[in-house]
């Protein structure tokens, strides 16, 4: 898939305080829902059963699951309310009466909209005790995202946040997808810019105060190129290799970066390796 990459800054919408505080309580709701849906993972729960709770707990806040019914150019509508990827799925894995399986890794992405904004967060989860390449894909992919948002400043380029993403993954051996990306942000679900988690420091569109984009690194551990399957939406990995994913809404701020989807607390079956990179 080929993607342009070239954007005018000018292009890219600037979110005015008002916004702005909307994009703070929509990421706030979604980061709150990926912590509470992050301690019901464990063998034996199905992919609909995280489903269905994100989904009674976006409406019980007065939000929508923004995947629910969302379509993407020609495809059919996404049918459910959050994606679920699972393993050798990179990403937008759709629940089903799939059971988590001890040594999975399971990656679940919440977009909720509120009072007309977007927040869109994942992580990747283990369910029970992870192999010791679940634990390398993973960890590699959560620090990529680290990495990505700790370039975003104003001033700075598009390319920085790739280049930094790319290097490190690829220093740990593992692959960076680029058939899918991050993007801006807001009413939208969808926007300008482009995000990718590979490229050039120095390069590409350069950062501005009240821009909001998402950052969704998917790490796989072996070839980066993806398939998808015929429903249209499940994204693979083309050697059948385990992918990981972590992904937060950031605002670009005066003086460095906020991220929007930030938790209160630390992620149950997720956040349990602190010191892996020593
Ligand atoms: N949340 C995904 C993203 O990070 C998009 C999911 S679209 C869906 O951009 F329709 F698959 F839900
Ligand atoms: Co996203
Ligand atoms: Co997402």
């Amino acid at each position: 898939m080929a993607l342009d990459l070239h954007f005018r800054s000018s292009s890219v919408e600037i979110k005015s305080t008002r916004e702005i505080d909307a994009m703070r309580e929509v990421g706030r709701l979604a980061g709150d829902s990926l912590m509470k849906v992050a301690e019901l993972i464990r063998p034996g729960v199905t992919t609909n059963e995280l489903n269905q709770f994100v989904h009674e707990d976006t409406l019980k806040k007065g939000a929508r699951p923004a995947p629910l019914n969302y379509r993407n150019g020609d495809s059919p509508p996404f049918p459910k309310s959050i994606c679920t990827s699972l393993n050798e799925v990179v990403c937008h894995g759709i629940p089903s009466q799939r059971v988590l399986r001890e040594g999975d890794i399971v990656n679940v992405d919440i977009t909720h909209i509120y009072r007309g904004f977007h927040g869109d967060t994942s992580a990747t989860f283990y369910v029970g005790k992870p192999s010791e390449e679940a634990k390398l894909v993973t960890e590699v992919a959560r620090r990529s995202l680290e990495l990505g948002i700790a370039e975003v400043r104003p001033g700075a380029r598009l390319g920085d946040i790739g280049a930094a993403i790319q290097e490190f993954a690829e220093a740990r051996g593992c692959s960076v997808v680029e058939d899918f990306v991050g993007h801006g942000i807001g009413r939208k679900f969808h926007d300008e810019p482009k995000v990718a988690h590979y490229g050039e420091r120095g390069k590409g569109m350069r950062l501005k105060a009240g821009m909001t984009f998402t950052i969704e690194p998917m790490i796989n551990l072996g070839t980066h190129e993806v398939e998808i399957l015929d429903d249209e939406w499940t994204a693979v990995t083309a050697d059948g290799r385990l992918s990981a994913q972590f992904e937060h809404t950031v605002l670009v701020t005066a003086t460095g970066v906020e991220v929007l989807t930030a938790r209160a607390g630390r992620l149950a079956n997720s956040e349990i390796f602190p010191d892996y990179f020593g």
